[in-house]
């Protein structure tokens, strides 16, 4: 048995922690910038970290086998240095994408990475390994109310449905189909529950690579939207991209100054240079988890079977909460995206004391402040007028 800290409260990192839990005995700490009720309701031990206090950190990372980051910027540099000082055997930085070797220097995706790994680097004389865990694209992307309605990439600007090649509800999508090489373009895409999976297992492999290549799926990106249609049964409308018509793209979005917009242009790109694709895997063929297929997942997004969540609005008083709510029904996606606009964009936070739900694998516990509380019916009289 090994103690594991898991870095970071977000959906990959709940569902993380959810693997280690339900799948093995080892130990297991969460670290985040705050306390987390829901979490600790569940039985798991939360500590509150302070990514400007070396001495902080490492003394919470005292006696962790296995760091498993989901943060990135300089609070993972700083954890990453913690985590050396602490004598942490083996650092998981937060990847979680397309392999590191196919990245271009100065990536405008890039959030830290780079740096990351350099430091990881300079620390390895000490003892501590590093594995990267590359899984291309989630199918978290392509669910109603996109990333964002699992907590994951809140912060990427492709964080809500459609952001990212199609969005399967609106039948939309824009497709580079040929890469560089003039072939068609081509991605990996694992879920993130699978992605959790997989790396839980690998903590009981005996030695570990610098990377581990895992996947759900390896397709063309116009089989992900082939698929789409075949599932709604109806054909998608399809704006094809070349590189010139991406470039374009980018040159228009840089000149309105959008940069959330350039972002998701240089998604694209990144996807016709085949920077979320790998043909072998290394991980698939060393543990024993069957990942769902891409066609099988996106299968039941729209049902209202599924993974629940735990949903509680909460001012002075909770002012909605739902206990378990099937997270792909339509109140489960609404919710996701109230609780992805209060926490992008009212300014409220993260964390209540109500949420505990034992059989919930994603929490939203949303403290709404009373500036948000009036932008809700706004909010909702847009969306439903
Ligand atoms: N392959 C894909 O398609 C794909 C897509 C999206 C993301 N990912 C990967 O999934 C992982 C999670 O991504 P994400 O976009 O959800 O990460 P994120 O927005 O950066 O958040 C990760 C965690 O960082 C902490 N955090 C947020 N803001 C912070 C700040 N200003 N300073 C310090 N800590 C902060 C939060 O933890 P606390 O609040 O608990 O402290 C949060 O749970 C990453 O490894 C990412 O690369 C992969």
């Amino acid at each position: 048995m090994i103690k594991v800290a898991v870095v970071g409260t977000n959906g990959l990192a709940q569902y993380i922690a959810n693997s280690i839990a339900t799948q093995t005995s080892h130990q297991f700490i969460i670290l985040s910038r705050r306390p987390s009720p829901g979490l600790t309701a569940r039985g798991w031990q939360v500590l509150q970290v302070d990514y400007s206090n070396p001495a902080d950190l490492k003394f919470k990372l005292a006696g962790v086998d296995t760091v498993i980051s989901t943060v990135s910027g300089n609070a993972q540099l700083a954890l990453i240095d913690a985590a050396a000082a602490a004598h942490v055997r083996r650092f998981v930085p937060s990847e979680f994408g397309g392999p590191p070797s196919l990245r271009p220097q100065n990536d405008l995706l890039d959030n830290g990475r780079r740096a990351a790994i350099l430091r990881l680097h300079q620390h390895e004389p000490s003892g501590m390994r590093f594995t990267v865990f590359t899984c291309g694209v989630l199918y978290e992307r392509f669910a109603p109310g996109g990333m964002a309605a699992s907590q994951i990439g809140l912060r990427s600007n492709i964080g809500q449905e459609g952001d990212y090649l199609m969005d399967f509800r609106r039948r939309r999508a824009q497709v580079p189909y040929l890469n560089s090489a003039g072939q068609p373009a081509t991605i990996c895409m694992t879920s993130a529950a699978d992605v959790a999976r997989f790396v839980v297992a690998a903590l009981d492999l005996p030695s570990w690579p610098r990377e581990f290549r895992l996947r759900g799926e390896r397709l063309s990106v116009r089989d992900v939207v082939a698929i789409a249609e075949e599932i709604q049964g109806r054909p998608f409308e399809i704006s094809g991209h070349t590189r010139s018509s991406l470039q374009d793209a980018l040159t228009y979005a840089r000149a309105v100054g959008d940069h959330a917009r350039e972002t998701r242009v240089h998604h694209l790109i990144a996807t016709a240079e085949g920077r979320y694709d790998f043909v072998n895997t290394n991980l698939n063929q060393l543990v024993g988890v069957r990942p769902e297929s891409f066609r099988d997942w996106l299968k039941i997004v729209p049902t209202k079977g599924g993974k629940v969540i735990s949903c509680v609005l909460y001012n002075m008083r909770p002012v909605a909460g739902w206990g378990e709510l099937p997270r792909r029904s339509k109140i489960g996606i609404f919710m996701c995206q109230l609780a992805y606009e209060a926490l992008t964009k009212w300014g409220c936070q993260n964390g209540s004391p109500t949420a505990d739900r034992a059989n919930a694998d994603l929490y939203l516990p949303i403290c709404i402040t009373n500036e948000a509380l009036s932008k809700i019916g706004n909010w909702i009289k847009a969306r439903y007028p």
